[in-house]
């Protein structure tokens, strides 16, 4: 029997810019977790995968050929050199909501590579692991930054820029977020596919904004890292992103109420984050002030609200 975990992510700042090559800061949440647990069945039995969450249960030889789930177990398989699958069954659960921009997609994938690695007595390193799991991205997104697959591959708080190898982030003093789901899934394909129509039409208005972007994401790294300024300098640039993730026109209505609800109980700052359109919010607290947030999100209508801490590291 093999077993393996992956926590959920987000992403603090940077988010669409991203995918057009502008670097974007992302932190792993261990407060929810996908789960991978390999049981070996009898001889000559073929690999099952078994998902209650996605009510899925079917062998891998009747898998459809772009099913995310028997994707990754084959990848991974042709990775570690195993020409035939296992006779073992794959159980697959998770507590990342679906669609929210949590990372659930990630998660899920990290958890059943390091459980097949595991399993056949192999070893990954965190960025074998994260390049696996990004193939199973592109077939979730379309064109995925691969910020999701490091940060969950990694566990650690990233500063990512597309196809560079990851920079690791120090933070200087620890950050209470407060994550509020707005309860509308938002395919992410969907919203970067719409936002793309759009970057074609007007490619230097888009690309703009994608360079102010940028610029707050570098200057969020300064803040978090060196802890100079303080953590009102965080909430102020998280502010800035919301401003112009609202020009680029992946917030919503729900997002906005969720958004405002979280400024007004006291945050020091507040934006949608992953994709947008729906999904999930954030906002940075006052470790005293972070139950006021999260009663504020629950009563402007939030369907679930985790509240998360990025501990301080060096
Ligand atoms: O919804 P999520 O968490 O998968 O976030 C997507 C983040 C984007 O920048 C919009 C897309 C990407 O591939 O980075």
């Amino acid at each position: 029997m093999s077993e393996a975990t992956s926590p959920g992510k987000i992403i603090l700042f940077g988010e669409h810019a991203v995918v057009y090559g502008r670097p974007a800061i992302a932190v792993p949440v261990a407060e929810v977790q996908a789960r991978a647990v390999l049981h070996p069945a009898g001889s000559g039995a073929d690999f099952r995968i078994i998902a209650p969450d996605l009510s899925q249960d079917y062998e891998l030889t009747e898998a459809k050929p772009d099913d995310p789930l028997a994707t990754i177990v084959q990848t991974t398989l042709q990775y570690l050199g195993q020409p035939a699958p296992p006779a073992a069954t794959l159980h697959i659960s998770s507590t990342i909501p679906l669609g929210r921009g949590l990372g659930s997609g990630a998660a899920i994938s990290t958890a059943i590579v390091r459980a097949m690695a595991q399993f056949l007595y192999r070893s990954l390193a965190p960025a074998e692991v994260s390049s696996l799991v990004y193939e199973v991205e592109k077939l979730y997104h379309g064109t995925p930054s691969g910020i999701d697959n490091t940060v969950v591959a990694f566990e650690q708080p990233v500063y990512f820029v597309k196809g560079r190898p990851i920079q690791r982030m120090r933070v200087k003093h620890p950050l209470t977020l407060v994550i509020g789901d707005t309860g509308i899934v938002a395919p992410t394909h969907t919203v970067v596919g719409d936002l793309r129509r759009r970057w074609q039409v007007e490619p230097e208005r888009y690309e703009g904004y994608f360079d102010e972007v940028g610029v707050i994401v570098n200057q969020a790294r300064v803040a978090i890292e060196e802890g100079r300024l303080g953590l009102m300098a965080i909430g102020e640039l998280m502010n800035e992103n919301q401003e112009l993730l609202e020009s680029l026109g992946v917030s919503s209505p729900e997002l906005d109420g969720l958004i405002q609800a979280a400024r007004q109980a006291g945050a020091l700052g507040a934006k949608l984050s992953g994709a947008g359109w729906g999904g999930n919010m954030i906002a940075l607290a006052e470790p005293q002030v972070a139950v006021a947030v999260a009663q504020a999100l629950t009563q402007a209508g939030a369907v679930k609200v985790i509240t998360t801490e990025v501990a301080r590291s060096t």
